[in-house]
């Protein structure tokens, strides 16, 4: 009988065997983390269909959160602010710009401009902005510093883990009411003695926040 295969043929299925399955391996562990990094990218500034910066608005112009997304201390939704309010200014200052023609066009159509979402939880999850600004939660603690971005990214993953991460422990992260627009404010070395005080003075209940029922709902 011929050899057909050559005499290294079973060294070579032996390595083909264990590179595959190191391989199928790889996979099983790479796929769901790439699903993440796709569904959470951390850090990537989000295109939009005007390149309207905070850094400019906020930190050089000087206007609050709360001039355009006006809900933010009453509601569930922060709210991104409709075309009336960016023509406040936009009606004199820098008008006919090509920077500014889709908002222009948002005007005098009266259609929405179509802001491509950078925070975006699934349905099933519930958030609500006005508990955590009335209780201490800073934007900056969620959001980063937006006073300093051109285009806004997710600062944090937003999973369920990162929401526990702070409702095991909320002392960890609480400041002074006063402080939550503040994008540079810095903890004191003692958090955690303010952040119990406050927990005490807002009323912060820890065992509401361990319940699956207060986020699915
Ligand atoms: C002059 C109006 C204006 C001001 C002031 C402003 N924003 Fe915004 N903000 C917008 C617009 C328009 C968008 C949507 C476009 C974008 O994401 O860049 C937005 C988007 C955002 C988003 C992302 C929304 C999403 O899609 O998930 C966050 C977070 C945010 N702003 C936080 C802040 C914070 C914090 C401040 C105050 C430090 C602030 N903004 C001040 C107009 C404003
Ligand atoms: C309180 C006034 C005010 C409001 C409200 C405001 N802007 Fe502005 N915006 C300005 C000023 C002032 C400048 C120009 C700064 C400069 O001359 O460099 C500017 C610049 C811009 C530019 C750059 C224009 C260019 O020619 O480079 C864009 C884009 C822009 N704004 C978009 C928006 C959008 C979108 C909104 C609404 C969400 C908005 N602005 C709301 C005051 C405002
Ligand atoms: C505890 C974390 C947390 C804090 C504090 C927080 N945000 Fe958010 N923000 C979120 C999450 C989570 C979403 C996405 C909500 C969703 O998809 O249902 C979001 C979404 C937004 C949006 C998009 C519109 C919307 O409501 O979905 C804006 C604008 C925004 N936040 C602004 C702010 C501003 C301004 C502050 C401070 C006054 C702030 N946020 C404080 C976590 C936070
Ligand atoms: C940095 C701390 C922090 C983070 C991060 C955080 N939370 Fe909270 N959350 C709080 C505090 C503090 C309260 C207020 C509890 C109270 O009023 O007793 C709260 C309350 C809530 C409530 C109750 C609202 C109500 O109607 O009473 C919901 C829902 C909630 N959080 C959802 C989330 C979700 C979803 C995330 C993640 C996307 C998240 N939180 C991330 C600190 C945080
Ligand atoms: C502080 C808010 C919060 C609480 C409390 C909470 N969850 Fe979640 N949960 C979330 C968010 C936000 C997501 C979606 C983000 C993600 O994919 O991690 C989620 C996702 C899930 C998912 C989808 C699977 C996954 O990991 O993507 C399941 C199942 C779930 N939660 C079950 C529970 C159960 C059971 C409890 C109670 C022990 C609970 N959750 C408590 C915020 C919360």
């Amino acid at each position: 009988m011929p050899q057909i295969f050559p005499p290294n043929a079973n060294a070579f299925a032996r390595w083909a065997l264990l590179g595959g399955g190191a391989f199928v391996v790889v996979l099983i562990i790479a796929l769901p983390i790439y699903a993440r990094t796709i569904n959470n990218a951390v850090g990537v500034p989000v295109a939009q269909p005007v390149a309207f910066q905070h850094n400019l608005h906020v930190a050089q112009l000087g206007i609050d959160c709360r001039y355009c997304h006006t809900t933010v201390e009453v509601a569930a939704a922060a709210t991104v602010p409709d075309t009336q309010t960016c023509m406040s200014c936009h009606s004199q200052i820098r008008v006919g710009t090509p920077e500014l023609a889709v908002v222009a066009a948002s005007w005098e159509l009266d259609t929405p401009i179509p802001w491509n979402k950078v925070h975006n939880l699934p349905d099933y999850a519930y958030f609500n902005h006005s508990a955590h600004v009335n209780s201490g939660v800073g934007c900056s603690t969620c959001h980063g510093q937006i006073d300093q971005m051109a285009g806004i990214w997710k600062n944090e993953s937003l999973t369920m883990g990162w929401c526990m991460d702070c409702h095991r422990e909320p002392e960890r992260f609480l400041r002074p009411r006063s402080e939550v627009f503040n994008m540079a404010y810095v903890p004191p070395t003692d958090q955690r003695t303010l952040g119990l005080e406050l927990v005490a003075a807002y009323h912060v209940s820890h065992e509401k926040l361990y319940q699956c029922s207060v986020c699915h709902r």
